[in-house]
């Protein structure tokens, strides 16, 4: 695997899809910087990390043949290998928030933002950005229901270690999308933030209402059951956690 290190840089999502439009890039090639100046979250929000004290890096993964209606199961396989690798942390209460963010005790931890490649309906590479909060203590006003693992285990992490135990264990969960969906969804629903729990939410309309996590739908909308036992699906633009 190759390891690109940058001091600074506008956007690691934003860098690599530079460098795949202008040349081959390696399957797995990883690009980490100590700064990011235009850090991007989903849904067009800024990524805001402190230099030099977390992980912002993106990994290229090519030679996918992902049918678009089930690129949720790329989705999985990388929350999957973050999980894992907090898991062995042995940090409280990690979970898969829907779509893709950790979180440990009911705080996000790391987020994950995925820009898929398409040829035709298949999804033939994809740039999957990671952001992880690793040893920064203090956060800005504005960023709400944070946590790191500094704050969590109240000791410094080795960034460079924490890379590659990530890479490995990406490389490792996408196999399993030509071997076996199944087993990533199970492992996925099994360790979803507030899966069979009533939560509250906040519609486009900025409407808020309640209602229990049940599931994924077969194209990767989260799956709500009201009181009245209807079922509702929604995809990531129509809803959010309140
Ligand atoms: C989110 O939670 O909204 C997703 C955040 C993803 C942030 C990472 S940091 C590295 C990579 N480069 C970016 O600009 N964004 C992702």
């Amino acid at each position: 695997m190759k390891i690109i290190k940058l001091d600074a840089i506008d956007s690691t999502n934003s860098f690599l899809k530079e460098m795949v439009k202008n040349s081959t890039v390696e399957n797995y090639t990883v690009i980490v910087t100590k700064k990011q100046t235009n850090g991007r979250g989903q849904m067009h929000t800024k990524w805001l990390s402190e230099p030099n004290k977390n992980l912002t890096f993106s990994i290229l993964l090519n030679n996918l043949k992902v049918k678009l209606y089930q690129q949720k199961y790329l989705n999985f396989a990388v929350s999957l290998a973050i999980y894992k690798v907090l898991k062995r942390l042995d940090l409280k209460n990690i979970a898969i928030k829907w779509a893709n963010d950790i979180m440990s005790d009911n705080k996000k931890i790391c987020g994950i933002l995925i820009e898929n490649s398409l040829k035709k309906d298949i999804v033939t590479s994809s740039i999957v950005g990671i952001g992880l909060n690793v040893n920064q203590t203090n956060f800005p006003e504005s960023i709400k229901n944070v946590t790191s693992l500094k704050l969590l285990k109240n000791k410094d992490f080795n960034l460079d270690d924490l890379l590659e135990k990530i890479v490995s264990e990406v490389k490792n969960w996408i196999q399993y999308l030509d071997t076996d969906k199944k087993y990533l969804e199970d492992c996925y629903l099994k360790n979803l933030y507030k899966k069979d729990k009533v939560a509250t939410f906040r519609d486009v309309n900025d409407n808020l209402f309640t209602g229990m996590i049940i599931g994924i739908s077969k194209n990767g909308k989260l799956q709500i059951k009201f009181e009245n036992d209807t079922i509702q699906e929604f995809g990531i633009k129509e809803i959010a956690f309140a």
